[in-house]
C-alpha cells in the first residue's frame, strides 16, 4: 500500500526496437519491483495514423509478447490492452470538453504527423489551411488531433504519478499536467495528480539509428528489432554507416561513428567502450572490429528476449489470461475515477 503509481504504454504499430527498449521498456522492467505499475498496449492510439484491421490485432499481440519476453512480470505489474478498458473512451469524451482545439493544433507531434499524412515537406507551409481544405479533411482525422487528450486520460484515469517515456513524449506529458490542473481548478477539486516523466537519474536516452541519423524509429527504417534473428541483426550492424576513419590522432568523431559508440555504450562494458575510444583516438581503429563487437553485445541483450518471445507467441491461452487479469485490475481504478469525474461534472442519474 502507498506505493506511487506508474503508468506507461506503447502504441501497437509494429515490433519493438532498441530505441523502444532503452527509451521505455527496460525502464518498465526495472520499475516493477518498487512501484505500483501499469503498462499497456495503446491500440486506440494506433488508429490515429494507421487503421489497419488486418494488422492491429497482430501488432497488439507482438507488444504483449515483447513486454513479457523482456521481463515484465504479470504478478508484479498490471499489463493490459487500452481498448479493454471502456472507461478510457468515456473519460476521453468528457475531458475533451476542457481541451482547446488551438492547443491541440499547436502540439508538435500533431503538426509532424499531419504534415506527413498530407505529404507536406516544408515547415513553413500553412498546415492549418491544408487541413481545413476539403480534400485534406479526409486525411487528418480528429483522433489524431485529440491524441493528447486520449493519452492524458490513460494517465489521469489511473491517477498515475510517474510516466516513464522517451524525450519525444514530454510535450504530451506537459499537456496532461495542464489538463489535470485545468479540470481541478475549474471544478474546485483535487481529482487528478500532475504526473511527471521518470528516468533513473541521467538524461533520457535517445537511441540513434544505424543509418547515421540521430534517432532509431519505426518509420525511419533504421531499426534493430528485439526479435531480429542473429543473421539479420549481424548484417544490419555490419552495414551501419561509418566514414573513412580517423587520419590524425585526437580527431573529432563524425556523427555516424558517434552513433555506433552510443550503441556500444548502451550495450557493452565501460572497458570495451574505452578500448574502442582509445583505438579511435590513436587512429588504430578498424570499424569492422567495432561492428563485430557491437553485434555481439547487442545479441546478448536481444537473443534471450527473442527466444522467450518465440516460446510465448503461440500460447494464446496464456496471453489471454495475462491481459484479462490486467484489464480487470486496470478497470477497477478507472471506473472509480470515471465515477468521480461524472459526479464532479454534474452528470447524475434520474433512476
Ligand atoms: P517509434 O518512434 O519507433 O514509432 P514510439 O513512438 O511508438 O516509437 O515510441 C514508444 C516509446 O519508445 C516512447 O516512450 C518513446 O519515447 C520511446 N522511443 C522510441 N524511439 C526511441 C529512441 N530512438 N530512443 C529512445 N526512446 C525511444
Ligand atoms: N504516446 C505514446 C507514444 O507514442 C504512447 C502512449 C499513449 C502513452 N498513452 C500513453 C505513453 C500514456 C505513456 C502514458 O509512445
Amino acid at each position: 500500500m502507498g506505493k506511487e503509481i506508474v503508468l506507461s504504454g506503447i502504441r501497437a504499430t509494429g515490433n519493438l526496437h532498441l530505441g523502444n527498449y532503452y527509451g521505455a521498456l527496460s525502464k518498465f522492467v526495472r520499475m516493477q519491483d518498487d512501484y505500483d505499475c501499469l503498462f499497456f498496449i495503446a491500440d486506440l492510439h494506433a488508429l490515429t495514423t494507421s487503421p489497419d484491421p488486418k494488422q492491429l490485432h497482430e501488432n497488439v499481440k507482438n507488444i504483449i509478447c515483447e513486454y513479457l519476453a523482456a521481463g515484465l512480470d504479470p504478478e508484479k505489474a498490471t499489463i493490459f490492452v487500452q481498448s479493454d478498458v471502456p472507461e478510457i473512451p468515456e473519460l476521453y469524451l468528457l475531458l475533451n470538453m476542457h481541451v482547446g482545439i488551438g492547443e491541440l493544433m499547436r502540439t508538435a507531434s500533431f503538426k509532424d504527423k499531419a504534415r506527413k499524412q498530407l505529404g507536406i515537406k516544408s515547415e513553413s507551409e500553412d498546415i492549418e489551411k491544408e487541413i481545413i481544405g476539403t480534400d485534406s479533411n479526409k486525411r487528418v482525422n480528429a483522433g489524431l488531433l485529440t491524441y493528447p487528450t486520449l493519452m492524458a486520460v490513460d494517465i489521469l484515469i489511473q491517477k498515475a504519478h510517474k510516466v516513464p517515456v522517451g524525450k519525444d513524449q514530454e510535450q504530451h506529458l506537459e499537456l496532461t499536467r495542464r489538463f489535470a490542473r485545468r479540470f481541478n481548478s475549474f471544478y474546485g477539486v483535487d481529482l487528478f495528480p500532475e504526473p511527471t516523466n521518470f528516468d533513473f537519474g541521467g538524461a533520457p536516452v535517445k537511441v540513434p539509428g544505424l543509418d547515421g541519423s540521430g534517432k532509431m524509429g519505426k518509420s525511419e527504417g533504421n531499426c534493430i528489432y528485439l526479435i531480429d534473428d542473429e543473421k539479420v541483426l549481424r548484417k544490419k550492424v555490419m552495414r551501419a554507416t561509418t566514414d573513412t576513419g580517423p587520419t590524425e590522432p585526437g580527431q573529432a568523431v563524425s556523427a555516424p561513428v558517434e552513433n555506433l559508440f552510443t550503441l556500444l555504450e548502451l550495450t557493452s562494458t565501460p572497458e570495451v567502450v574505452k578500448h574502442y575510444r582509445d583505438a579511435y583516438a590513436d587512429c588504430s581503429i578498424r570499424y569492422g572490429d567495432l561492428k563485430k563487437q557491437l553485434a555481439e553485445d547487442i545479441l546478448k541483450v536481444t537473443l534471450p528476449i527473442r527466444e522467450r518471445y518465440m516460446e510465448i507467441r503461440g500460447d494464446e491461452e496464456y496471453l489471454g489470461r495475462v491481459v484479462k487479469a490486467g484489464a480487470e485490475k486496470a478497470r477497477e481504478r478507472a471506473s472509480k475515477t470515471l465515477k468521480e469525474a461524472r459526479e464532479i461534472m454534474g452528470i447524475r442519474k434520474f433512476y
